[in-house]
């Protein structure tokens, strides 16, 4: 039906061919529905595992997740003897990838194990052996199989430290990770033959890859110039019909946007808020229109009250500054806020500016709490939360106006420490 044979007459799982010299020995898992808490999987996902055989040895790239290992010995058994294996190659060290490691050296003791130079501390940490043998590789090292040759890329966080790919050049064949995967169970195998996978591959990317873009980008810049005939991941359908699509997207998906739109010396900053009263909105504005002041600085003004946090994570990824204003109820901000700050865990905000502002009535914890979780989530926040009793004095909204000029400055790079003086706000 579909030309993809996984099991033998007897019911056995027997590997898959994506070429005379290179197997696919993985396991499907079709009822999973929640992997690592917080991402799902709309029917399940496979865990992709690779055979390489060349004259001089066999390499087996990857393992399983362990209550699958039958599967994957099962199909590892039908094209190679354990005693042919000698290279084991760990492009990530996650369990579902290392689940079968511990038995497949106990079977192959004689294969060198080849991880990246950032897996050494995890590998130890995983297997809690003292006695581990190993060879720490980087872009550049390789290991030979006689006529096929492994070549490691050093493509860390992609989504952990000790992500890396290897490339096959003799088959011009990527054997990527978890870079280009995604949780989708189809035993038709090849991006070819399987359903529609977009959804998945989109969803894996915004979950997985999306706060490390940075590292994407490194990491293209070595894929990129490789002639490539298929992209073998560890999670979902092999890409071997336009390989090149897939390595365009994540291009797509890493590269800013907004900044094309901007002249270099722009910057943007974005105030959101939530008000019970007005008077939270009321320092809003005010802070808004004291930013305004500095020329350069595209200020944007968000009321949360619109309902929805998600349209705006796109908006504070390309963001050079946030401000959050909020009230505080019973000791602590409001609920929006703390939606909009934890929908922000897809993206990277290091080094972005922070502030914070609210209207209180009694204690006014909010503000402070707010701040420490800015702090936290590793934006910069120069300027003490400014926090105002009830509702505001013509003083206090000319304080707020000085607080978003204090800001906008920082975010320019020229703020002075000159005290400000107020009157020239009023
Ligand atoms: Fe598929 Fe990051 O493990």
């Amino acid at each position: 039906m579909n030309g993809v044979t996984l099991e033998n007459e007897a019911g056995l799982p027997i590997a898959v061919a994506l070429s005379e010299r290179v197997h696919w020995v993985g396991a499907f898992d079709p009822n999973l529905r929640t992997f690592d808490i917080i991402l799902k999987t709309a029917n399940g996902t496979s865990y992709n595992a690779y055979v390489v055989r060349g004259s001089a040895g066999v390499a087996v790239i990857d393992t399983v997740k362990e209550g699958f290992a039958d599967d994957f010995f099962a199909r590892l058994e039908s094209i190679a003897d354990y005693s042919e294996i000698t290279v084991i190659v760990l492009n990530h060290l996650e369990p579902d990838h290392t689940g079968a490691l511990p038995e497949l050296m106990r079977r192959a003791p004689q294969a060198q194990l080849f991880i990246s130079q950032k897996a050494q501390s995890m590998l130890k940490g995983l297997l809690k052996q003292d006695q581990l043998s190993f060879t720490p590789v980087l872009t550049g090292d390789s290991v030979s199989l006689g006529d096929r040759t492994l070549q490691f890329l050093h493509t860390p966080y992609l989504h952990w430290p000790d992500t890396q790919c290897a490339y096959l050049p003799e088959e011009q064949m990527l054997f990527s990770g978890d870079v280009f995967g995604c949780h989708f169970c189809d035993k038709r195998l090849f991006n070819d033959r399987v359903g529609d996978f977009r959804f998945s591959f989109e969803y894996y990317y915004a979950h997985i890859m999306r706060p490390f873009k940075e590292y994407v980008l490194r990491a293209l810049e070595l894929i990129e110039p490789l002639p490539l005939k298929l992209i073998a991941p560890t999670h979902g359908p092999i890409l071997r019909d336009h390989p090149d699509r897939y390595i365009q997207r994540y291009r797509q998906l890493s590269s800013p946007v907004l900044h094309s739109e901007l002249s270099l010396n722009q910057k943007t900053l974005l105030i959101f808020y939530i008000s019970s009263y007005g008077n939270t909105r009321r320092m809003a504005e005010a802070i808004y229109q004291g930013a305004m002041q500095v020329e350069d600085v595209r200020v944007s003004l968000y009321d949360l009250e619109g309902g929805e946090v998600a349209p705006f994570v796109d908006l504070i990824e390309e963001a050079d500054g946030l401000i959050l204003g909020t009230p505080t109820i019973n000791g602590d901000a409001v609920k929006p806020i703390w939606d909009l700050l934890s929908s922000l865990a897809v993206v990277s905000l290091k080094s972005k500016l922070g502030g914070v502002f609210g209207s209180y009535g009694w204690t006014g914890e909010g503000v402070r709490l707010v701040e420490d979780r800015l702090r936290g989530l590793k934006l910069r926040v120069p300027i003490p939360g400014l926090r105002v009793k009830l509702i505001p004095t013509d003083d206090e909204i000319i304080e707020c106006r000085a607080f978003g000029l204090e800001l906008a400055q920082e975010l320019m790079g020229v703020r002075e420490s000159k005290v400000i003086n107020f009157a020239d706000l009023a």
